[in-house]
């Protein structure tokens, strides 16, 4: 097989980075496509229609992901890729499109040079993999691995609308997404091609990554509920400040994201009420998560997390409602799949090195039913979840091009599962 002759279609790649980038919800610098929301519901059709047109055959699957299969000669087994499509409110243009756009120009490539797979190759749209209103992320990757209970769907937002009351109203099916198994021929092995979202890559001057690990998650929200007051008569002494408790929570879980190796922490939103000027507030709300490529180190700081909000919310005489929402395990990636990407690398002549992922992707769920790998292409600065998200259009079809005959390497090859 010509490697070489795989190399995508570049312009037409980034056309339709373009293209998808133009679904987007109005009014937000940046790009904003959140699940459920309708340029995304709208964009999916798009995305179904580009996969058609590269000759998939096309449908949603029952976790409301969209498929597009191209058959094998053989079809006993079955190679897949994808990423998500998608984004964080006010985010980029590259973070999962780079993976599902280049997994369908993969199928295009594959058609236009006559290159038969033996295995079916799968194409995967993966429904809402980015955090949602409902504490939830990797909606249909999580569904498409048998990974979510009836729980799952019980979530509710601020509005008390339940996560499965959404899906239902944008036409997806809750219940059917309940154990799910891999609904194809046996899955051989899985490939996510995905921006680095890091500086790692660009610093270094590499081209690809070899991904090694994908971070494990902790999510926590915790509410303090304190007491509404007159901001101008209540006496500092006799305050129960919900945000001021939240103020120092939050400090709390930067403290503990500079404690661990290569551990980080965050806190993201914050909602509060009243909310005016003139009011002690009464209920602060905030997201926290936590991140570690240790299993270990995870459990311990959510823990740590939660005592340490429970000690701030008794300090102050007021209460604190502390909710765990999702774990995600640190996962590793498949050393068959690494050594896959990285053999491959090498024959295209493609500088690569092996490196951890600090974002969460539908990968890590993937590698609970097949050998699972990703590709990194590098990021501008770095930046990512921003408007100024940027990967270049030759790293792009680099990454692609690293995807693709990855991904005819892997077709017929039976594959180890054990990470490394
Ligand atoms: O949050 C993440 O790591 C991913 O971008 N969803
Ligand atoms: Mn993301
Ligand atoms: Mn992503």
């Amino acid at each position: 097989m010509d490697l070489d002759a795989l190399r995508p279609d570049a312009d037409r790649l980034w056309n339709g980075i373009e293209e998808l980038s133009g679904f987007a919800e109005p009014d937000h610098d940046g790009w904003t496509r959140r699940v459920l929301g309708q340029p995304y519901l709208e964009s999916r059709g798009w995305v179904a229609a580009q996969m058609a047109g590269a000759g998939l055959e096309v449908h949603t699957d029952a976790a409301g992901n969209t498929i597009g299969v191209l058959a094998g000669t053989e079809g006993r087994a079955s190679i897949a890729t994808g990423s998500h499509t998608d984004t964080v409110a006010r985010g980029g243009r590259f973070d999962g499109i780079v993976g599902t756009l280049g997994a369908i120009e993969v199928a295009r490539r594959l058609r236009e040079t006559g290159t038969r797979l033996r295995d079916d190759l799968v194409v995967i749209d993966f429904l809402g993999e980015e955090p949602n209103e409902f504490g939830t992320s990797c909606i249909g990757s999580r569904a498409l691995t048998g990974a979510v209970s009836p729980g799952f769907f019980d979530r509710t937002n601020d509005d008390g609308l339940t996560l499965g009351d959404r899906l239902q109203g944008a036409g997806f099916a809750p219940d059917g997404m309940l154990g799910l198994r891999w609904p194809a021929a046996p899955l051989r092995g899985f490939v996510e091609l995905h921006i680095e979202q890091g500086p790692v890559l660009e610093r270094a001057g590499t081209e690809l990554g070899v991904v090694t690990a994908i971070a494990g998650i902790e999510r926590v929200v915790a509410s303090f509920l304190g007491r509404a007051d007159h901001a101008g008569t209540a006496a500092m002494t006799d305050r129960k400040d919900a945000l001021a408790a939240a103020a120092q929570a939050i400090l709390a879980v930067e403290q503990l994201g500079c404690s661990g190796e290569n551990s980080v922490a965050t806190v993201g939103t914050v909602h509060v009420e009243p909310g005016a000027l003139n009011v002690v507030p009464s209920l602060a709300r905030l997201w926290a998560e936590v991140r570690s490529p240790s299993p270990d180190w995870l459990g311990t700081a959510r823990r740590e997390l939660m005592d340490r909000f429970a000690a701030i919310a008794a300090e102050r005489g007021i209460e604190v409602d502390l909710r765990r929402l999702t774990d995600q395990d640190p996962v590793p990636t498949a050393r068959s799949v690494q050594d896959l990407i990285a053999d491959t690398s090498d024959d295209l002549g493609y500088s690569w090195r092996s490196i951890p992922s600090g974002a969460g992707h539908d990968a890590a769920h993937l590698a609970a039913i097949a050998p699972a790998g990703m590709i990194f292409v590098p990021s501008r600065d770095g930046r990512s979840h921003c408007p100024e998200e940027w990967t270049d259009s030759e790293d792009i079809a680099r990454g692609a091009h690293a995807l693709a005959a990855t991904l005819v390497r892997m077709d017929g090859l039976a594959l180890e599962r054990d990470p490394r």
